[in-house]
């Protein structure tokens, strides 16, 4: 997979937090992704989890307080802070945080930090007022002006009983945002990527309305791969799934919303990916009130929608934008016969085949299984692989033609 965590150092801090339990699903989620972790518990830290929790999961040391001066390495704190490649603490109290921001070198932590020359990203986690106090936010603000990443906090219930904002973000998005960091200096770095997701809703009445079984999976795998590979990622979508961090999301409902957002987007966008189910026919009349059973089996009239990558082809033959379009065929028999006939008469790039009878593909699953039909070039039969793997080929196979 093209994993931009992979092989990375990360020097996780974890400081003393009734937050600091989840640093460990952070450390196990991160060498998950292929990162080297070096945790770096303060002595507060120590009080709500073991280091021993953390080296179980990350393979490796974690580092104490007494291994300032008293572990195995010569000058650790040195070490640590010049092998990262980010230095991420999370959660992040208000006390270290006051630390950084004046470049105290008080415990094992922020002398590491002072010696490293590499990002820092910081996690927040305290209580309300204590996240709100004039002191705390001063600090953020220097450490946020000297070009530290500040992640959160997030709203929500707070361990004093108040609610509002100084929960840590959860592991799964600070995650994200790792992500996204080192996806950065990506081969498609500069250039945007449309993509859509998710069947459209065709609306019937104000209650009901048309769709298709498509969950929007394989169109939120090609925006991760895209931000993986550095693009700028608009995604506009029907699905309500959770989105990768760092991408612009454009909610729609129906083919119409769809094709006005696209052609909006497409007009400086590098490249269009065409991953959702749109509707192929709509209802010709929207009734505004419910439709009721005692007036009778209603008739539905259904009239076609617009081709949006047919319309977006159109207005590339004038404007030169997108420069590469992408479509999907989703096909249940003829399937290259299928795809390549939509390859031409939709005039795309690349067009992805999907046999959404074969088993494990198409509809809902984790996995697909399909055939990449590029305009030049060898058609590519894939094996059965998840959806995120489809993705990165797909970007894979973009980022060559770029
Ligand atoms: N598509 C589109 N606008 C539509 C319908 C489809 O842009 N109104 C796009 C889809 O997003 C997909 C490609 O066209 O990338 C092919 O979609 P598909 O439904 O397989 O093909 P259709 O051209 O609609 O033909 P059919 O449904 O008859 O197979």
């Amino acid at each position: 997979m093209n994993n931009p965590i992979a092989g990375k150092t990360i020097l996780l801090g974890v400081t003393g937090s009734i937050a600091s339990y989840k640093a460990a699903d952070l450390a196990s989620k991160l060498t998950q992704a292929g990162a080297k972790v070096d945790v770096v518990l303060t002595e507060k830290g120590c009080s709500f989890i073991p280091p021993l929790t953390f080296q179980s999961v990350t393979g490796r040391k974690a580092f104490v307080e007494a291994d300032l001066w008293g572990g195995e390495g010569h000058v650790v704190h040195i070490e640590l802070g010049r092998a990262a490649d980010l230095v991420v603490i999370a959660p992040a109290s208000a006390n270290t945080i006051a630390s950084l921001a004046y470049g105290m070198a008080n415990n094992l932590l922020t002398v590491a930090v002072l010696a490293s020359h590499c990002p820092l990203m910081i996690a927040p986690a305290m209580d309300g007022g204590m996240f709100a106090h004039p002191a705390t936010q001063e600090n953020l603000r220097i450490l946020k002006e000297r070009g530290a990443i500040v992640i959160g906090p997030a709203e929500g219930h707070l361990a004093s009983g108040l609610t509002g904002p100084g929960r840590m973000v959860e592991p799964l998005d600070i995650l994200g945002h790792i992500r996204y960091h080192f996806s950065r200096k990506g081969n498609l770095q500069g250039k945007k990527i449309l993509v859509t997701a998710g069947g459209t809703r065709e609306a019937i009445d104000p209650v009901r309305f048309i769709t298709n079984r498509s969950s929007g999976k394989q169109g939120y795998a090609v925006a991760q791969a895209a931000l993986d590979a550095g693009a700028d990622v608009t995604l506009v979508t029907t699905a309500d799934l959770p989105a990768p961090v760092g991408v612009k999301v454009v909610s729609v409902e129906s083919a119409a919303d769809m094709l006005k957002v696209v052609e909006h987007e497409s007009r400086d966008a590098h490249v269009l990916i065409m991953a959702a189910a749109v509707a192929d026919f709509t209802p010709e009349k929207v009734q505004d009130q419910k439709i009721k059973k005692e007036t009778g089996m209603p008739a539905l009239t259904l009239q076609p929608t617009i081709d949006i990558l047919k319309k977006v082809s159109a207005i590339r033959k004038q404007t030169g934008f997108p420069k590469f379009l992408v479509g999907f065929a989703a096909e249940s028999k003829d399937l290259i016969k299928n795809a390549q006939k939509k390859l031409e008469s939709k005039d795309l790039d690349l067009i992805v085949a999907n046999d959404i009878l074969a088993t494990n593909a198409g509809f809902e699953v984790d996995t697909n299984r399909v055939i990449l039909l590029p305009r030049k070039g060898e058609p590519q039969t894939l094996p059965l692989m998840s959806k995120q793997e489809v993705a990165d080929k797909i970007i894979n196979l973009i980022a060559q033609w770029d």
